[in-house]
C-alpha cells in the first residue's frame, strides 16, 4: 500500500497521482487533505510519515505547492527519508542512492504527466546498497546523536 497526502497546494496533483496509481492496480491510502481549504503543510506530513514508519504503508508520496515545505516537515520524522523530486533522474536516484521512503512533489511546480513518470521511476528503481547503505546509516546516526 502507498500512503499519499497533501496540503491544499498539492491537493489537485495528489488526486491525479492517486487515480494514476489506482488505475494501475496499486493500493493507495489517501490521508488527505480532501479539499482545497487552506491548511498548514506541517500538519499534513505526519499521517503519511507515521503510516510508513508503522509499516502500514510500504512508502509515501506527499504534495504541497512547491513540495519544499512538506519535504522539510517529513524529514523531521525519525526514519523518514523524504526526497523532493521534480525530475525523473532525481526520482531514480532517490531510490537507488538514498532509499527514499517518501517522495514529495510540488503541485504548483510540475504537471501531472511528469509526476506520473517520477512515481514510476521511483517505484521501479531498486536501492543499490553498498556504499549507499553506509551513507544512509550515517544519516540515521545524525538522528540518534542530536
Ligand atoms: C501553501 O500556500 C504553500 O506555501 C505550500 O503548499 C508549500 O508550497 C510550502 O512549501
Amino acid at each position: 500500500m502507498i500512503a499519499i497526502g497533501s496540503d491544499h497546494g498539492g491537493f489537485e496533483l495528489k488526486n491525479h497521482v492517486k487515480k494514476y496509481l489506482e488505475d494501475k492496480g496499486i493500493e493507495v491510502h489517501d490521508y488527505g487533505v480532501y479539499n482545497e481549504d487552506s491548511v498548514d503543510y506541517p500538519d499534513c506530513a505526519g499521517p503519511v510519515c507515521r503510516a510508513v514508519l508503522n509499516k502500514d504503508a510500504e512508502c509515501g508520496i506527499l504534495f504541497c505547492g512547491t513540495g519544499i515545505g512538506i519535504s522539510i516537515a517529513a524529514n523531521k520524522y525519525k526514519g523518514i527519508r523524504a526526497a523532493l523530486c521534480s525530475d525523473v533522474y532525481s526520482a531514480k536516484m532517490a531510490k537507488e542512492h538514498n532509499d527514499a521512503n517518501v517522495i514529495c512533489m510540488g503541485g504548483r511546480v510540475i504537471g501531472r504527466e511528469l509526476a506520473f513518470m517520477i512515481v514510476d521511476e521511483w517505484l521501479g528503481a531498486q536501492h543499490q546498497g553498498g556504499r549507499h547503505s553506509q551513507r544512509i546509516a550515517k544519516i540515521h546516526a545524525i538522528e540518534e546523536n542530536q
